[in-house]
């Protein structure tokens, strides 16, 4: 499961893989108004060919106004307005509808805070062109957490490890957020059906990638904390990982067992 340059990869070996097209970098926002500007910059100037598009839940703050006098100045820059907070997992599951409408070849996720660094961008893209999905990961060697404290890695950590046992997945960083897709893999998700709304959005999506026989490969990332703002976590976001995890864990088991039971 190695590739031999500090990469756990999962899924279909000896592939040939197409051409990435223009690439999307999606960047959820709520009150995300210190952060936004500085974010965008940092994304132009990393990877000038890709385009951005922030998808913002009507925050209070005004981020999606800033957002817009971004996308006024410059044409790689565009903004989807959501009506209200709707979570992680919905504004992403806009964005990617927007962007397969519009034609772009690789869809990233990156948050609007900094913690996923722009400047590692082309690292992913370079692993994406013989991948279906590439994770950022913070938890393969190579990775690491800046500033974080020690509690949240507890459940950042313990979560991708209960995911990865619950769900049978070879995988170390299951709930992490900054991630390229192929437009294809995205296609071939199920996207419909998902109902994911917190940050439990990230672990369906890698199990969903992995079950379809995806090349899924894991790039060490440093992920940064914020210094501005706010995070989202909340209990509500953990609880629903942990009811939709555990359920999704039973569900396997279950199909499993009945799989057996009629070949035998
Ligand atoms: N549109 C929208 N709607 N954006 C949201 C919402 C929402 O309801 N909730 C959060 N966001 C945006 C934030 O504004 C930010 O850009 C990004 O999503 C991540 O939110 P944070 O609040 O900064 O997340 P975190 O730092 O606590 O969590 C990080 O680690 C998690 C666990 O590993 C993120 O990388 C998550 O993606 C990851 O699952
Ligand atoms: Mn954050």
């Amino acid at each position: 499961m190695n590739d031999g340059d500090g990469t756990l990869a999962a899924g279909a070996q000896g592939r040939q893989f197409g051409p990435l097209g223009t690439a999307l970098v999606i960047i959820p926002t709520y009150n995300e108004a210190e952060n936004i500007k500085a974010i965008v910059g940092r994304v132009r100037s990393a990877v000038p060919e890709a385009h951005v598009l922030v998808a913002d839940d009507n925050s209070p703050d005004g981020t999606g106004k800033l957002a817009d006098e971004l996308a006024a100045e410059d044409d790689h820059v565009q903004v989807l307005h959501r009506k209200g907070k709707e979570g992680l997992g919905a504004a992403y599951l806009a964005g990617f509808r927007w962007g397969m409408e519009h034609g772009y070849g690789v869809l990233i996720e990156m948050d609007a805070d900094g913690s996923h660094q722009p400047e590692e961008l082309p690292r992913l893209l370079t692993a994406l062109k013989g991948a279906d999905l590439v994770l950022g990961s913070r938890w393969v060697p190579g990775g690491r957490v800046v500033n974080w404290p020690k509690s949240r890695e507890f459940i950042s950590r313990g979560g991708s490890l209960y995911s990865r046992l619950a769900l049978d997945l070879p995988l170390r960083d299951i709930t992490g957020g900054y991630r390229a897709f192929r437009r294809e893999t995205l296609q071939g998700l199920g996207l419909d059906e998902v109902a994911s709304q917190g940050y439990c959005f990230q672990v369906d999506l890698a199990r969903r990638a992995v079950k379809a026989g995806y090349h899924v490969v894991e790039v060490p990332i440093t992920f940064v904390e914020r210094e501005l703002g706010d995070s989202k976590m909340s209990r509500d976001i953990l609880v629903e990982a942990l009811w939709r995890v555990t359920a999704w864990g039973v569900g396997d088991r279950v199909a499993k067992l009945s799989g057996r039971g009629k070949s035998a």
